[in-house]
Protein backbone atom coordinates (compact mmCIF):
# COMPACT_ATOMS: atom_id res chain seq x y z
CA UNK A 1 0.00 0.00 0.00
CA UNK A 2 2.73 2.54 1.25
CA UNK A 3 5.26 1.51 -1.94
CA UNK A 4 1.77 2.69 -4.17
CA UNK A 5 1.11 5.61 -2.99
CA UNK A 6 5.24 6.31 -3.75
CA UNK A 7 4.93 5.13 -6.86
CA UNK A 8 2.01 7.61 -7.23
CA UNK A 9 3.85 10.40 -5.88
CA UNK A 10 7.05 9.63 -7.91
CA UNK A 11 4.98 9.59 -11.06
CA UNK A 12 3.23 12.93 -10.02
CA UNK A 13 6.32 14.38 -9.48
CA UNK A 14 7.86 13.23 -13.13
CA UNK A 15 5.19 14.68 -14.82
CA UNK A 16 5.59 18.25 -12.80
CA UNK A 17 8.80 18.01 -13.63
CA UNK A 18 8.34 17.09 -17.44
CA UNK A 19 5.89 19.71 -17.51
CA UNK A 20 8.15 22.11 -16.27
CA UNK A 21 11.00 21.38 -18.44
CA UNK A 22 8.69 21.28 -21.27
CA UNK A 23 8.08 25.04 -20.82
CA UNK A 24 11.69 26.00 -19.95
CA UNK A 25 12.40 24.32 -23.42
CA UNK A 26 9.63 25.79 -24.92
CA UNK A 27 10.85 29.39 -23.95
CA UNK A 28 13.96 29.03 -24.52
CA UNK A 29 12.98 28.15 -28.40
CA UNK A 30 11.42 31.10 -28.70
CA UNK A 31 14.37 33.07 -27.04
CA UNK A 32 16.58 32.03 -29.83
CA UNK A 33 13.95 32.31 -32.65
CA UNK A 34 13.59 36.14 -31.01
CA UNK A 35 17.31 36.21 -31.32
CA UNK A 36 17.49 34.57 -34.78
CA UNK A 37 15.31 33.92 -37.01
CA UNK A 38 13.17 36.42 -36.08
CA UNK A 39 15.67 38.80 -37.57
CA UNK A 40 16.53 37.35 -40.93
CA UNK A 41 16.46 40.35 -43.51
CA UNK A 42 15.74 38.03 -46.31
CA UNK A 43 13.30 35.70 -45.44
CA UNK A 44 12.84 31.81 -46.77
CA UNK A 45 10.64 30.92 -49.48
CA UNK A 46 6.40 31.74 -50.11
CA UNK A 47 4.85 30.41 -52.82
CA UNK A 48 4.94 33.22 -55.89
CA UNK A 49 0.98 33.46 -56.47
CA UNK A 50 -0.11 33.13 -53.21
CA UNK A 51 2.12 36.22 -52.20
CA UNK A 52 0.86 37.97 -55.19
CA UNK A 53 -3.08 37.17 -54.13
CA UNK A 54 -1.72 38.14 -50.54
CA UNK A 55 -0.08 41.60 -51.14
CA UNK A 56 -2.35 42.61 -54.59
CA UNK A 57 -6.11 42.24 -53.19
CA UNK A 58 -9.45 43.75 -54.43
CA UNK A 59 -10.22 45.18 -58.22
CA UNK A 60 -8.20 48.12 -59.24
CA UNK A 61 -6.34 48.33 -62.21
CA UNK A 62 -3.15 48.46 -60.56
CA UNK A 63 -3.69 45.40 -58.45
CA UNK A 64 -5.26 43.06 -61.70
CA UNK A 65 -2.10 44.70 -63.22
CA UNK A 66 0.65 43.22 -60.79
CA UNK A 67 -1.25 39.82 -60.37
CA UNK A 68 -1.26 39.38 -63.54
CA UNK A 69 2.43 40.02 -64.14
CA UNK A 70 2.77 37.39 -61.25
CA UNK A 71 1.52 35.06 -63.60
CA UNK A 72 3.65 35.93 -66.28
CA UNK A 73 6.71 35.48 -64.32
CA UNK A 74 5.02 31.61 -62.69
CA UNK A 75 3.89 30.50 -66.27
CA UNK A 76 6.26 31.83 -68.65
CA UNK A 77 9.39 32.43 -66.43
CA UNK A 78 9.55 29.37 -64.56
CA UNK A 79 9.87 31.35 -61.41
CA UNK A 80 7.60 29.46 -58.50
CA UNK A 81 8.72 30.56 -55.06
CA UNK A 82 10.13 34.52 -53.78
CA UNK A 83 12.15 35.45 -50.75
CA UNK A 84 11.32 38.15 -49.09
CA UNK A 85 14.32 40.83 -48.28
CA UNK A 86 13.75 43.37 -45.97
CA UNK A 87 12.08 46.85 -47.37
CA UNK A 88 15.27 49.71 -46.60
CA UNK A 89 17.28 51.91 -48.76
CA UNK A 90 19.98 49.26 -48.51
CA UNK A 91 17.19 46.49 -50.07
CA UNK A 92 18.82 45.96 -53.73
CA UNK A 93 22.35 45.66 -52.19
CA UNK A 94 21.21 43.28 -49.90
CA UNK A 95 18.87 41.23 -52.29
CA UNK A 96 22.40 40.55 -54.68
CA UNK A 97 24.80 40.13 -51.86
CA UNK A 98 22.81 37.82 -50.46
CA UNK A 99 22.40 35.79 -53.88
CA UNK A 100 25.96 36.07 -54.34
CA UNK A 101 27.18 34.40 -50.78
CA UNK A 102 24.22 31.99 -50.83
CA UNK A 103 25.43 30.72 -54.46
CA UNK A 104 28.93 30.64 -53.43
CA UNK A 105 29.88 33.09 -56.27
CA UNK A 106 33.71 34.01 -56.29
CA UNK A 107 35.12 37.17 -55.89
CA UNK A 108 35.31 39.24 -59.54
CA UNK A 109 38.80 38.24 -61.36
CA UNK A 110 39.44 42.27 -61.27
CA UNK A 111 39.25 41.38 -57.33
CA UNK A 112 41.80 38.54 -56.91
CA UNK A 113 44.47 40.49 -58.70
CA UNK A 114 43.92 43.81 -56.72
CA UNK A 115 43.37 43.67 -52.47
CA UNK A 116 40.23 45.29 -52.32
CA UNK A 117 41.69 46.24 -48.82
CA UNK A 118 43.99 48.77 -50.13
CA UNK A 119 41.71 50.67 -51.88
CA UNK A 120 40.87 53.54 -49.00
CA UNK A 121 44.79 54.40 -48.99
CA UNK A 122 45.54 53.67 -53.00
CA UNK A 123 42.62 57.15 -53.67
CA UNK A 124 43.67 58.59 -50.23
CA UNK A 125 47.44 58.53 -51.30
CA UNK A 126 48.21 57.98 -54.49
CA UNK A 127 45.11 59.74 -55.75
CA UNK A 128 45.33 62.21 -53.59
CA UNK A 129 40.88 62.30 -53.03
CA UNK A 130 41.80 63.39 -49.38
CA UNK A 131 38.02 64.29 -49.42
CA UNK A 132 37.47 60.59 -48.41
CA UNK A 133 37.36 61.54 -45.50
CA UNK A 134 33.92 63.16 -45.34
CA UNK A 135 32.43 59.45 -46.35
CA UNK A 136 29.52 59.09 -44.15
CA UNK A 137 27.76 55.43 -43.66
CA UNK A 138 24.62 55.17 -44.82
CA UNK A 139 22.06 55.56 -41.63
CA UNK A 140 24.93 55.81 -39.47
CA UNK A 141 26.01 58.69 -40.69
CA UNK A 142 29.26 59.25 -39.71
CA UNK A 143 31.83 61.77 -40.26
CA UNK A 144 34.50 62.12 -38.19
CA UNK A 145 38.30 61.56 -38.35
CA UNK A 146 37.95 58.06 -38.33
CA UNK A 147 36.82 57.47 -41.62
CA UNK A 148 39.25 55.78 -43.05
CA UNK A 149 39.53 53.11 -40.13
CA UNK A 150 36.08 52.63 -40.46
CA UNK A 151 36.37 51.86 -43.94
CA UNK A 152 38.81 49.69 -43.86
CA UNK A 153 37.35 47.61 -41.20
CA UNK A 154 34.15 47.25 -44.04
CA UNK A 155 36.77 46.40 -46.43
CA UNK A 156 37.95 43.67 -44.27
CA UNK A 157 34.48 42.46 -43.51
CA UNK A 158 33.76 41.94 -47.35
CA UNK A 159 36.73 40.26 -48.09
CA UNK A 160 36.63 37.65 -45.25
CA UNK A 161 33.30 37.34 -45.43
CA UNK A 162 33.17 36.89 -49.43
CA UNK A 163 36.20 34.52 -48.94
CA UNK A 164 35.11 32.22 -46.37
CA UNK A 165 31.69 31.47 -47.46
CA UNK A 166 32.86 31.25 -51.20
CA UNK A 167 35.18 28.54 -50.05
CA UNK A 168 32.23 26.83 -48.45
CA UNK A 169 31.07 24.13 -51.44
CA UNK A 170 28.54 22.44 -48.37
CA UNK A 171 24.94 24.09 -49.56
CA UNK A 172 23.60 23.73 -46.42
CA UNK A 173 26.15 25.21 -44.48
CA UNK A 174 26.48 28.12 -46.98
CA UNK A 175 23.01 28.37 -45.97
CA UNK A 176 23.45 28.55 -42.38
CA UNK A 177 26.25 30.93 -42.75
CA UNK A 178 23.93 33.65 -44.89
CA UNK A 179 20.73 32.92 -41.97
CA UNK A 180 23.63 34.42 -39.49
CA UNK A 181 25.22 36.33 -41.19
CA UNK A 182 21.89 37.90 -43.10
CA UNK A 183 20.04 38.75 -39.18
CA UNK A 184 22.19 40.61 -37.88
CA UNK A 185 22.18 44.49 -39.02
CA UNK A 186 25.13 46.18 -38.17
CA UNK A 187 27.15 42.94 -40.06
CA UNK A 188 25.37 43.60 -43.14
CA UNK A 189 25.78 47.32 -43.24
CA UNK A 190 29.79 46.81 -43.13
CA UNK A 191 29.35 44.79 -46.53
CA UNK A 192 27.04 47.17 -47.89
CA UNK A 193 29.31 50.05 -47.14
CA UNK A 194 32.37 48.32 -48.74
CA UNK A 195 30.37 47.85 -51.82
CA UNK A 196 29.55 51.10 -52.04
CA UNK A 197 32.62 52.44 -51.55
CA UNK A 198 34.18 50.09 -54.04
CA UNK A 199 31.55 51.78 -56.54
CA UNK A 200 33.50 55.10 -55.87
CA UNK A 201 36.76 53.65 -56.41
CA UNK A 202 35.58 52.40 -59.81
CA UNK A 203 33.80 56.49 -60.23
CA UNK A 204 37.62 58.04 -59.20
CA UNK A 205 39.22 55.69 -61.78
CA UNK A 206 36.44 55.98 -65.05
CA UNK A 207 36.81 59.30 -63.92
CA UNK A 208 40.41 60.11 -64.68
CA UNK A 209 40.85 57.79 -67.36
CA UNK A 210 37.83 59.92 -69.06
CA UNK A 211 40.23 63.47 -68.01
CA UNK A 212 43.12 62.13 -69.66
CA UNK A 213 41.49 60.36 -72.67
CA UNK A 214 42.72 56.84 -71.86
CA UNK A 215 41.70 53.67 -73.10
CA UNK A 216 37.66 54.26 -73.18
CA UNK A 217 35.52 53.42 -70.32
CA UNK A 218 32.01 50.94 -70.01
CA UNK A 219 29.43 53.63 -71.13
CA UNK A 220 28.01 53.58 -68.18
CA UNK A 221 30.48 55.62 -66.91
CA UNK A 222 29.53 58.54 -69.05
CA UNK A 223 25.75 58.23 -68.46
CA UNK A 224 26.54 58.24 -64.48
CA UNK A 225 28.41 61.42 -65.05
CA UNK A 226 26.16 62.94 -67.11
CA UNK A 227 24.01 63.53 -63.90
CA UNK A 228 23.88 66.92 -62.51
CA UNK A 229 23.87 64.85 -59.10
CA UNK A 230 27.12 63.09 -59.70
CA UNK A 231 29.41 65.18 -62.37
CA UNK A 232 32.25 63.86 -60.31
CA UNK A 233 33.33 61.37 -58.22
CA UNK A 234 33.46 63.92 -55.19
CA UNK A 235 30.02 65.06 -56.06
CA UNK A 236 28.92 61.18 -56.32
CA UNK A 237 29.69 60.78 -53.08
CA UNK A 238 27.82 63.36 -51.26
CA UNK A 239 25.23 63.54 -53.25
CA UNK A 240 24.36 60.04 -53.50
CA UNK A 241 26.66 57.29 -52.30
CA UNK A 242 26.74 59.20 -48.36
CA UNK A 243 22.76 58.77 -48.58
CA UNK A 244 22.21 55.18 -49.93
CA UNK A 245 21.15 53.03 -47.63
CA UNK A 246 19.70 56.11 -45.44
CA UNK A 247 17.17 58.37 -47.21
CA UNK A 248 18.14 56.57 -50.68
CA UNK A 249 18.39 53.57 -52.42
CA UNK A 250 20.75 52.45 -55.59
CA UNK A 251 18.81 54.05 -59.07
CA UNK A 252 18.87 52.28 -62.39
CA UNK A 253 22.32 53.97 -63.20
CA UNK A 254 23.99 52.22 -60.28
CA UNK A 255 22.59 48.96 -60.70
CA UNK A 256 24.68 48.88 -63.97
CA UNK A 257 27.57 49.95 -62.08
CA UNK A 258 26.99 47.63 -59.06
CA UNK A 259 26.43 44.45 -62.16
CA UNK A 260 29.78 45.25 -63.83
CA UNK A 261 32.23 45.98 -60.45
CA UNK A 262 30.95 42.61 -59.22
CA UNK A 263 30.92 40.76 -62.64
CA UNK A 264 27.33 39.46 -62.16
CA UNK A 265 24.61 39.53 -64.64
CA UNK A 266 21.31 41.30 -62.39
CA UNK A 267 18.52 40.06 -64.46
CA UNK A 268 15.66 42.19 -63.10
CA UNK A 269 12.17 41.78 -63.30
CA UNK A 270 9.88 45.20 -63.20
CA UNK A 271 6.28 43.71 -62.51
CA UNK A 272 5.25 47.46 -63.26
CA UNK A 273 6.45 47.71 -66.23
CA UNK A 274 4.60 44.24 -67.18
CA UNK A 275 3.89 44.33 -70.94
CA UNK A 276 6.81 46.50 -72.23
CA UNK A 277 10.03 46.19 -73.33
CA UNK A 278 11.35 46.78 -70.41
CA UNK A 279 9.76 44.10 -68.23
CA UNK A 280 12.78 42.37 -67.68
CA UNK A 281 16.03 44.45 -67.77
CA UNK A 282 19.74 42.85 -67.52
CA UNK A 283 22.13 44.99 -65.49
CA UNK A 284 24.29 45.90 -66.80
CA UNK A 285 23.32 45.34 -70.48
CA UNK A 286 26.44 44.14 -72.35
CA UNK A 287 27.75 41.45 -70.00
CA UNK A 288 30.45 38.50 -70.93
CA UNK A 289 29.45 34.89 -70.70
CA UNK A 290 31.74 33.57 -68.51
CA UNK A 291 29.32 36.29 -65.50
CA UNK A 292 27.66 34.54 -62.90
CA UNK A 293 23.54 35.42 -63.44
CA UNK A 294 21.13 36.19 -60.43
CA UNK A 295 17.60 37.63 -60.69
CA UNK A 296 16.01 40.27 -58.63
CA UNK A 297 12.25 41.12 -58.89
CA UNK A 298 10.88 44.41 -58.20
CA UNK A 299 6.93 46.23 -58.17
CA UNK A 300 8.68 49.82 -58.17
CA UNK A 301 12.27 49.97 -58.65
CA UNK A 302 12.55 50.77 -55.32
CA UNK A 303 12.48 47.40 -53.50
CA UNK A 304 13.66 44.32 -54.65
CA UNK A 305 12.85 40.78 -53.78
CA UNK A 306 14.38 37.03 -55.03
CA UNK A 307 12.85 35.58 -57.17
CA UNK A 308 13.04 31.15 -57.19
CA UNK A 309 12.92 29.32 -60.43
CA UNK A 310 12.03 25.83 -60.57
CA UNK A 311 11.03 23.55 -63.43
C1 LIG B 1 16.98 40.82 -33.08
O1 LIG B 1 16.28 42.01 -32.83
C2 LIG B 1 16.01 42.28 -31.47
C3 LIG B 1 15.22 43.57 -31.35
O2 LIG B 1 14.54 43.86 -32.52
C4 LIG B 1 17.34 42.40 -30.71
O3 LIG B 1 17.08 42.59 -29.32
C5 LIG B 1 18.15 41.13 -30.91
O4 LIG B 1 19.42 41.27 -30.29
C6 LIG B 1 18.34 40.86 -32.39
N1 LIG B 1 19.04 39.61 -32.59
C7 LIG B 1 20.11 39.49 -33.38
C8 LIG B 1 20.68 38.13 -33.50
O5 LIG B 1 20.58 40.43 -33.98
C1 LIG C 1 32.67 38.20 -41.25
O1 LIG C 1 33.67 39.17 -40.95
C2 LIG C 1 33.76 39.53 -39.58
C3 LIG C 1 34.76 40.66 -39.44
O2 LIG C 1 35.91 40.48 -40.17
C4 LIG C 1 34.16 38.28 -38.78
O3 LIG C 1 34.21 38.59 -37.42
C5 LIG C 1 33.14 37.17 -39.04
O4 LIG C 1 33.55 35.99 -38.39
C6 LIG C 1 33.01 36.90 -40.53
N1 LIG C 1 31.96 35.90 -40.76
C7 LIG C 1 32.04 34.97 -41.70
C8 LIG C 1 30.90 34.03 -41.82
O5 LIG C 1 32.98 34.89 -42.45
Amino acid sequence: MLSMSFLVAVFWYCRRLYSFLAQLLKRWSNYLQRKLIRNLSVLTEVDLLGYSAREWKGETKHAKHMREAYEELFWSCHIKYLRQVRRDNYCVLRAVLFQIFSQGIPFPSWMKERDILKLPEKLLYSQGCNWIQQYSFGPERYTGPNAFGKLRKCMETLKTNWTEISATKDHEARGNMCNTLFSDESKEHKLYEAIKFIMLYEVVEAYEQIKNREEATHNLFSLLLARDSSSDPLSFMMNRLNSIGDSICLDQVELFLLGYLLEVKIRVYRLHRFNTEEFQVNYPEEYRREWNEISLLTEDDRYYHIPLFRT
